[in-house]
């Protein structure tokens, strides 16, 4: 039976295409409809969005239509994901951003791959425990205010990834954001929900006479322009990332942190790289990963966790109690790994075994069938032997882009810089500011991430371009959510791969989140059967339900095209193409 569905009805001409559930190129295997429990809220059998040539997916639709004009200009998926990036920082400024950085992986046509890790770096000033206070504690500075930010590298890296692969002027590029800034858009109820929620963030710094005008939030309804980072966008436009790091927007930076306290000067801006890394390219079950190496540990944890489970059994049931128990124990296990071993690769030598089958094999082998093991005796066993958002970009050539960026926090670390127009990241609290100490996101990590100045903190952010076993280009995909964007990533590539789910499916599939430390199983609320949770419970896993794990962005190929989503668990987002 063929469903139809209306694509690209808000940017581009209506066409009712057929929705194919079994595409008949044989390298990608039909689609099996999922099934959920009752009391889960997202249905099975939705779909996702379609477009023939070429699509963007993100957590905002205005920067996704964005991507798309240029696509649609001609340019290629770098181009989009330039374009998608710098309008992201206009129009969702909560995770978008000129103040913060992110990973891309790229992987062109003609099968060539690369990976961009534009991650800020501790400023100079910084040392090992500059948050811990004289009590001995960790002061709440890392997580906000003057000192929480990182030297960013967005600018850097999204020009540098222009640079070596962009087909089309910076100028046109960047003109959707510049047109965004200049003119405004009009506020929704995301957007004013979203500064709203974060005004507590906002109202100490000087975003506070743009995002909240009369002590409020935009109005819904009402045209948002941002006039100073208009000249930001046009300053870069015209004279390149030299702007933002060694001109009058590194000016404006390094008065900004002068004036409140801060520690980032403009010789951190003027030494700032962005590092061209070799993806970590493995395998699941005959289908190939191409994901993103440290500083994120992203693409490193997935590959141990499937690795893991590919030794360790053929996939049990979706949903059920035996599948449950393989995924999260060999996420506990990978995460073990990451959060004593992984750091930026420039400080600490990241063990090359984490990614090997080897490894995993030996490992698959400590996961009993029947009982879940407390992390803290893994953990020295394994030694002896909110924001982010991700955007996903395939072109009418082929080649795909998979980028995460964040701010860490919403609005980052609320500073803002004045005359500039763009919020400064938290990020430094990704770093290890006391071993043994719990971060935001609960993650407990070791020294390989303590801070050292020009180091880069470790991420979890996860990029990921997954081919098929004949390899071609299948999916690309990501998310936001701190450590939970391991989870949610590598569930959508074992729910296609494992359960043949479609990407609507996939993406709206309950999740499950261990990440070692807290020693404990998230599901989310009504997505799992409750005789399986009791089940779970009698095998000795510590379970709870709550929130959402993490929200993600996904283009996958199918029959004659591409379809691409944001998570349901997001509001705002779309993916767009034509
Ligand atoms: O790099 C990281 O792992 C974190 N800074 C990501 C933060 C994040 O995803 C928050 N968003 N919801």
């Amino acid at each position: 039976m063929k469903k139809f569905l209306i694509i690209g009805a808000s940017f581009f001409a209506i066409a009712a295409v057929p929705f194919l559930s079994a595409p008949d190129d044989p390298a990608i295997p039909p689609r099996v409809r999922a099934t959920f429990p009752a009391s889960w809220r997202f249905q099975a059998g939705t779909s996702a969005s379609f477009a023939p040539h070429a699509m963007v997916a993100s957590d905002s639709r205005i920067a996704a239509e964005a991507g798309a004009e240029i696509l649609k200009q001609g340019g290629n998926a770098v181009d989009a994901a330039v374009a998608t990036g710098f309008a992201l920082a206009v129009a969702y400024p909560e995770a978008g951003n000129l103040g913060g950085g992110g990973y891309m992986v790229i992987r062109l046509a003609d099968g060539r791959v690369a990976a961009l890790d534009y991650r800020e770096v501790a400023p100079l000033a910084a040392s090992r425990d500059m948050y811990v206070g004289a009590d001995g504690k960790v002061n709440g500075e890392s997580v906000i205010g003057p000192k929480a930010s990182g030297v960013p590298g967005a600018v850097a890296g999204m020009l540098e990834a222009h640079r070596r692969y962009g087909s089309l002027p910076i100028a046109k590029v960047l003109a959707p954001a510049l047109g965004l800034a200049t003119d405004g858009f009009i506020v929704d109820s995301v957007f004013n929900r979203s500064v709203g929620q974060a005004k507590y963030r906002i109202e100490n710094f000087a975003g506070r006479a743009t995002f909240l005008k009369s002590d409020a939030p935009p109005a819904i309804g009402s045209r948002f322009t941002q006039p100073a980072l208009a000249r930001t966008i046009k300053l870069i436009a015209d004279s390149g990332a030299v702007a933002f790091y060694r001109g009058s927007i590194a000016d404006s930076i390094a008065a900004e942190m002068q004036r409140s306290g801060g520690l980032i000067s403009k010789e951190d801006l003027a030494r700032y790289r962005p590092v061209w890394r070799q993806p970590i390219r493995s395998s699941y079950r005959g289908y190939s990963l191409i994901s993103m190496p440290p500083s994120s540990s992203g693409g490193t944890t997935i590959t141990e966790m499937l690795n893991i489970l590919e030794a360790y059994s053929e996939p049990a049931k979706f949903g059920s109690a035996d599948e449950i128990h393989a995924v999260t124990s060999a996420s506990q296990r990978a995460f073990i790994d990451r959060n004593a071993k992984l750091g930026d690769p420039s400080f600490v030598k990241v063990p090359a075994e984490l990614t090997s089958k080897t490894y995993a094999r030996a490992i698959a082998k400590t996961i009993s069938r029947h009982r879940a093991d407390p992390t803290t005796g893994l953990a020295s066993q394994i030694r002896e032997g909110n924001e982010t958002t991700h955007y996903s970009v395939v072109d009418r050539f082929g080649n795909a882009v998979a980028t995460t960026t964040t701010i860490n926090d919403l609005y980052g670390s609320g500073v803002y810089v004045s005359g500039a127009g763009f919020f400064l990241n938290d990020e430094m609290d990704d770093f290890t500011s006391k071993p043994g100490t719990p971060n935001m996101f609960g993650l407990i990590q070791g020294s390989a991430n303590a801070i050292a100045p020009g180091k880069r903190m470790l991420s979890a952010m996860s990029p990921t371009i997954v081919l098929d076993p004949k390899g071609q280009l299948l999916l690309v995909a990501g998310a936001r959510g701190g450590p939970r964007i391991i989870a949610a990533t590598s569930q959508i590539i074992l729910n296609v791969i494992d359960h043949r789910m479609s990407l609507a499916d996939a993406m709206s599939a309950p999740r499950m989140h261990h990440q070692s430390l807290p020693d404990s199983v998230q599901l989310e609320p009504g997505g799992f059967d409750k005789a399986v949770i009791a089940r779970l419970g009698e095998m000795g896993h510590f379970v709870y339900e709550r929130g959402g794990v993490a929200g993600a962005a996904a283009i996958m190929r199918v029959k004659g095209g591409y379809e691409g989503m944001d998570d349901p668990r997001s509001r705002g987002g779309a993916a767009v193409g034509y």
